[in-house]
């Protein structure tokens, strides 16, 4: 028998993009590759990339540069592009660097083994297509390794809200939701091979509305249905937009057990004037009047939030008004962007604001959001939380694993396996993580 091919995927982006890499590898994994660490020793190289930003886009083509000397050394050695800059550049990619043999989109991956033996063949392959056939049902019979304690499960893809800075609408295509009986057969398949968390993802989660046995299902509905399956421990979703954000999906976080008291609900500005360029459809006090009903369900709910600052005509006003908010808020978590300008999105045409000036807020508006996570993650401590073990630490003993809150938690002298949920005290806050002890 020949010795497997190594592949090697390198991931950008958001999360979606590292639960496609795992069906990648997976759809080559029934071709004969084997996931490799190093790009060195590949025979196929891929790089799942993300548009969302220019920073984002350009470290591709650099990347990419980078194994010029390699694809010298070894003529065999493929080179694909996937992802959402394949999806946006498409041809462009081969002709701005001619050594990619393959250019594939994030609704078409499932086409790869047959990608990959055109390219074998010599030939150069090109397939962003939104086609008709479900992806995920054309991969769910390869091969299947055991898994760790957390994972990513994709229920919604695409988004149909066209904020005027985003190039997801166009990238990821229109809203699509995976029907409910083949998310329930996926989580159990995870929990089969020992997965406890599972994160239910999309770039619009809180919209799902797939097709159930009686008509489609909320996403709160989805969720009432993962809680079922045993072994299963714990459910988070991410990304939700303000506007889906219904009763049902509210009321969930105050009775389901298994739904962690987490949640990412990204705002972009607190000035209504910007929201509204944003084509946002909500404003700030709608933002704020929806995290009190939030928290009303769920008091503790830690909320993390994404912001962008310098968008066209923002104003040091407009500006103030997005700190107001988030002094208002309290973030356990957020991320946020100085603006990029994204070819062919509505605000790309609109006057941009001083560079300078941008980089002056989002100095500003960091250091308010990085002094809100510290103390929300300081609060923690002498409370008592949930840990999932993940690995080991560096110490000896020592294991790590997330808290409900999704704070990292280090727990020194801890006769407990990966995969393992534990009741743990919190006796400190260091720079990026805390310290616990395991109660009882
Ligand atoms: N679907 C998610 C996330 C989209 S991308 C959502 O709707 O929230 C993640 C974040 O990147 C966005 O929330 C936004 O804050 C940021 N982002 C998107 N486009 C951007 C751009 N052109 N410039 C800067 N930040 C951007
Ligand atoms: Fe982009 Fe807006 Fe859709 Fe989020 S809701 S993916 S920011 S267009
Ligand atoms: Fe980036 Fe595409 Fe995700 S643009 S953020 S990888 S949906």
């Amino acid at each position: 028998m020949s010795a497997p091919k190594k592949l090697f995927i390198k991931t950008y982006g958001c999360q979606m993009n590292v639960y496609d890499s795992e069906r990648m590898a997976e759809a080559l994994g029934g071709e004969g590759y084997v996931e490799t660490k190093s790009a060195d020793d590949a025979d196929m190289i891929l790089l799942n990339t993300c548009h969302i930003r220019e920073k984002a886009a350009e470290k591709v083509y650099s990347e990419l540069g980078r194994f010029k000397g390699l694809k010298a050394e070894k003529p065999d050695l493929k080179i694909g592009v996937a992802g959402c800059v394949a999806q946006a550049e498409g041809e462009e990619i081969m002709r701005r660097q001619p050594l990619v043999d393959l250019v594939v989109g994030p609704q078409s991956y499932h086409r790869l083994p047959e990608m990959e033996a055109k390219t074998r063949a010599g030939q150069k392959v090109l397939d962003t297509d939104f086609p008709e056939e479900d992806k995920f049902e054309k991969l769910k019979n390869r091969p299947k390794a055991k898994r760790g304690p957390t994972a990513f499960l994709t229920v919604q893809e695409g988004c149909d809200k066209f904020c005027a800075f985003c190039v997801v609408p166009y990238t990821r295509g229109a809203e699509v939701s995976r029907p409910a009986d083949r998310i329930l057969r996926e989580a159990q398949d995870l929990v089969e091979r020992g997965v406890r968390e599972i994160t239910l993802l999309g770039q619009n989660v809180n919209a799902y509305h797939g097709a159930g046995p009686n008509g489609d299902l909320t996403l709160a509905q989805l969720i009432w249905e993962l809680d079922k399956i045993d072994g299963l421990e714990r459910i988070r979703f991410t990304t939700s937009h303000p506007n889906d954000m219904q009763d049902d999906l509210i009321e969930a976080h105050g009775t389901c057990a298994k739904l962690m008291p987490y949640l990412h609900l990204p705002v972009q500005a607190g000035s209504d004037k910007i929201l509204k360029r944003m084509n946002r459809s909500h404003t700030a006090e709608s933002y704020i009047r929806l995290i009190e009903r939030i928290r009303a369900a769920r008091p503790d709910i830690l909320i993390s939030g994404d912001f962008i600052v310098g968008f066209p005509e923002e104003t040091e006003e407009d500006f103030q008004a997005t700190m107001d908010l988030v002094e208002e808020v309290k973030y356990g978590t957020a991320y946020s962007f100085k603006y990029s300008t994204r070819p062919g999105t509505p605000a790309a045409e609109r006057p941009q604001v001083d560079p300078a000036a941008a980089d002056d807020r989002l100095q500003r508006l960091q250091a308010l959001l990085t002094r809100q996570q510290r103390e929300v993650q300081d609060s923690m401590v002498g409370r008592e939380v949930g840990v999932l073990f993940e690995k080991t630490g560096r110490l000896p003993g020592q294991m790590v694993g997330k808290s409900d809150y999704l704070h990292a938690v280090h727990v020194a002298d801890c006769n407990r396996d990966a995969g393992e949920l534990a009741r743990v005290r919190i006796v400190s806050s260091g720079a990026n993580s805390l310290a616990g002890e395991l109660i009882g």
